[in-house]
């Protein structure tokens, strides 16, 4: 079609009918004429056909085609005014709300760090009566007592390392986790971790080991929470894991980095839910009937200590097959 400035307005023949430029009768032998034209492979535009036919002229034509961009002109930017207003109130209305969600977000890290600074009081004061009972100095005390005593101190244990990693979720949250990097010798903290947790794979009949190169290698990293990080990678891995299973802690070198990995060949999980576990008192199996405890902040808290890192973790698996968890830190470099 040629490019003429009737295209540029819609059902020009209405228009000119509404301004007595022309009668519907012209208008629909113009149309009809049209059809035929175009039947015969001729593209013509209705105005052009309109005048053609002497129904109207061509000034005519051409102020009513003018009238019409005039009018759209102004249509679109009373259109354009209302969006923008549009655009304003709803981002108003989104401020508002993210500030809400905020504040939300704010009490509810709060009342998780004050709760839990109030749970560890009373718990220190069991705890210091359990081990002073326990000692048997001012209290002598008789092997069923005793087995009592090792059953509630394990069970204080336990709620103290939750309290204490709500603590530290809490710190996450608010962005106050602080961490002090040291050198340390990435090698010799696997085999600790492994020690910590030779017991509990022992009780399932797990194989745990760690798979390192001959030498040392020495990262910069915060200690205790490294050892945290990869308890955690190893508490999963032997709770995911059925009995006769195997776990192995790697450590490789990769360029500048140290690879540290923890691999499965336990449940598994499907890796369209990777990002679930990673979610903050999230379990993929939240179920009652689960047989694993957990409150589902270990790994929640495993990427924000890597995070306040500068690194990150990554998780592949498959159900069924097993899972790989591994991270990197960067490596020492030594000057001669
Ligand atoms: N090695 C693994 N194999 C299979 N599934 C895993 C593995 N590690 C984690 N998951 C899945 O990811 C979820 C989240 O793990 P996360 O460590 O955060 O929580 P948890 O182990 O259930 O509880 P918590 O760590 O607080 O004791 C787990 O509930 C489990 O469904
Ligand atoms: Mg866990």
């Amino acid at each position: 079609m040629p490019l003429t400035p009737e295209i540029l307005v819609p059902r020009l023949g209405e228009a000119l009918i509404s301004e007595n430029l022309l009668r519907p009768d012209q208008l629909e032998l113009a149309l009809d004429r049209q059809k035929l034209e175009r039947a015969a492979g001729n593209s013509i535009p209705i105005g052009q056909l309109l005048v053609d036919m002497g129904f109207i002229s061509r000034d005519d034509l051409d102020q009513a085609i003018t009238r019409q961009i005039l009018k759209l002109q102004s249509a679109l930017q009373e259109a354009n005014k209302n969006l923008e207003l549009r655009v304003q109130q709803r981002t108003e209305e989104l401020e508002v709300a993210y500030k809400k969600l905020s504040e939300l977000d704010e009490l509810k890290s709060n009342f998780i760090a004050n709760v839990s600074h109030e749970l560890r009081t009373p718990l220190t004061h069991i705890q210091g009566y359990i081990d002073l009972f326990l000692s048997g100095k001012d209290y002598p005390i008789t092997d069923e007592v005793k087995q009592g005593l090792l059953v509630m101190q394990h069970s204080a244990d336990r709620l103290n390392r939750l309290i204490n990693d709500l603590i530290m979720f809490s710190a996450a949250e608010v962005g106050s986790l602080k961490i002090s990097k040291s050198n340390l010798k990435i090698k010799h903290l696997a085999e600790k971790c492994i020690q910590i947790y030779q017991a509990s794979a022992k009780t399932k009949d797990i194989s745990l080991e760690v798979v390192a190169p001959e030498d040392e290698i020495e990262i910069s990293a915060d200690e205790d929470r490294i050892i945290w990080v990869i308890n955690q990678l190893l508490d999963n891995a032997i709770k995911y894991t059925e009995n006769g299973g195997h776990v192995i802690l790697a450590i490789e070198k990769d360029a500048d980095d140290a690879v540290i990995s923890v691999e499965d060949n336990g449940v598994g999980f499907d890796p369209g839910q990777i990002n679930e576990i990673y979610e903050p008192f999230h379990q993929l199996d939240g179920s009652s009937k689960r047989k694993v405890g957990g409150t589902g902040i270990g790994l929640a808290l495993v990427s924000r200590i890597l995070d306040a890192h500068g690194s990150s973790i990554s998780a592949s698996s498959q159900p069924g097959k097993g899972s790989r968890f591994e991270f990197h830190l960067p490596i020492v470099t030594k000057k001669d």
